[in-house]
């Protein structure tokens, strides 16, 4: 069954960017219920994954310590955030959507937290009695527990617990989203999908912030990666960064600008990334959810050819980023990383097409008009146009 999942990739919510370590299940709750009520399960998106912050810690002065962190027979227990967590996944199942749960093949997690070394099998029967649709899965800790002589230079070492985990995986009766989280040694992306590991996704870059320098340098810098990408194996250059962020108290709106969250969207459209929300899902307000139920933008992100953009033009701050569709047009990003308004040109021969082309807006929903050998507009500072070409 590992094969059938994330045909296309992932769209949903993770608690890391907004909660951190003060996830909860009544916080995670209120994201299920507004991903309806919001309208946005309407749209497609499904997943609430809880991330770091669910688990016990072993150590006393951790404000997660609560004694033991396993049952006598090694179950894995949760903090006290999550008193009943099947009663979470039956929740969030019952609004027609998934549940997701974050782990790593590590003793512990970045957080320090127990994680899943030496009990995956278990761990992941335990998941999947509480009905968990969609693993992350996070090698930190497990530098820990190299042998002598090991290094995380070494191929088979970074290759080792995402074949542990999938071995275990296959052993659980359940369908089971599988999401690498490795970053800054090896390239995980070149062996992800290879047979015995049959990563759903893999992180392609180091944590994302709410900035333009974070968010455009990690988007842009996929150059050359949509060759790794394929349905149901899928880069991730982490999760969205738009909307509020920092909680309760320190809610504040993502620094990104408008436009600057317009190529956020776009470029991970463009990219076939997850689109992971990390921000407060109760808060949003119309901008915010204007920008993640575009169903024109969404269906390029839901294309079912699967194929992932690649950068087919740059002059100096703008670049040109194209990605194949089922259909047969093409869905095209005109950047502008510059620090002015700027034309961008898109031509026909950097698309390896000739003849008349239908040009629509994406964002606005509305026809550009028929163009022939190339299409220019206007994109402003830090900003996007995102038009589909096709032949009628
Ligand atoms: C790492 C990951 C993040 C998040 C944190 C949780 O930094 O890259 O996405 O999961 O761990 O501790």
């Amino acid at each position: 069954a590992e094969g059938q999942l994330a045909l296309t990739p992932a769209m949903g919510w993770n608690s890391w960017n907004v909660f951190g370590r003060a996830v909860s299940d009544s916080l995670a709750r209120a994201a299920a219920d507004a991903m309806v009520a919001k309208g946005l399960a309407d749209h497609g998106w499904t997943y609430v994954n809880l991330d770091d912050g669910w688990e016990r810690s072993a150590r006393e002065q951790d404000p997660l310590y609560e004694g033991p962190v396993r049952a006598p027979d090694g179950t894995m227990l949760t903090n006290k955030k999550f008193p009943d967590m099947k009663a979470l996944g039956d929740y969030i199942h019952a609004k027609g959507l998934k549940f997701g749960i974050y782990s790593g093949p590590g003793p512990t997690t970045c957080q320090r937290l127990e994680a899943s070394w030496q009990h995956e099998l278990q761990d992941f029967r335990t998941f999947a009695g509480w009905g968990v649709d969609y693993l992350k899965y996070d090698w930190c800790g497990y530098s820990s527990v190299l042998a002598p002589g090991e290094t995380n230079q070494q191929l088979a070492v970074l290759k080792r617990p995402y074949q542990v985990g999938r071995t275990a995986l296959n052993q659980v009766p359940r369908d089971i989203v599988y999401s690498l989280c490795q970053y800054g040694w090896g390239n995980v992306w070149e062996w992800g999908a290879e047979p015995g590991i049959e990563g759903n996704s893999w992180r392609t870059t180091g944590d994302i912030t709410d900035t333009w320098e974070s968010m455009a340098g990690i988007g842009f810098r996929q150059v050359g990666n949509s060759k790794y990408a394929s349905p149901g194996h899928w880069n991730d250059p982490d999760m969205l960064v738009i909307g509020k962020v920092g909680w309760g108290p320190r809610l504040r709106d993502s620094r990104l600008t408008p436009n600057e969250q317009y190529v956020h969207i776009t470029l991970w459209t463009l990219l076939a990334s997850p689109l992971l929300l990390g921000n407060d899902l109760t808060q949003m307000d119309d901008f915010e959810l204007n920008l993640v139920t575009n169903d024109e933008v969404l269906a390029v992100h839901q294309d079912a050819l699967g194929k992932a953009a690649d950068r087919v033009a740059r002059d100096g701050e703008l670049e040109v980023w194209a990605r194949p569709l089922a259909d047969g047009s093409l869905a095209v990003g005109l950047f502008n990383r510059d620090e002015m308004d700027m034309p961008v040109t898109v031509k026909w021969s950097d698309l390896g097409i000739t003849g008349k082309r239908v040009a629509r807006d994406l964002w606005r929903q509305k026809d550009l008009g028929t163009f022939d050998g190339q299409l220019s507009r206007v994109v402003p500072r830090h900003g996007t146009v995102f038009v589909k070409l096709s032949a009628r």
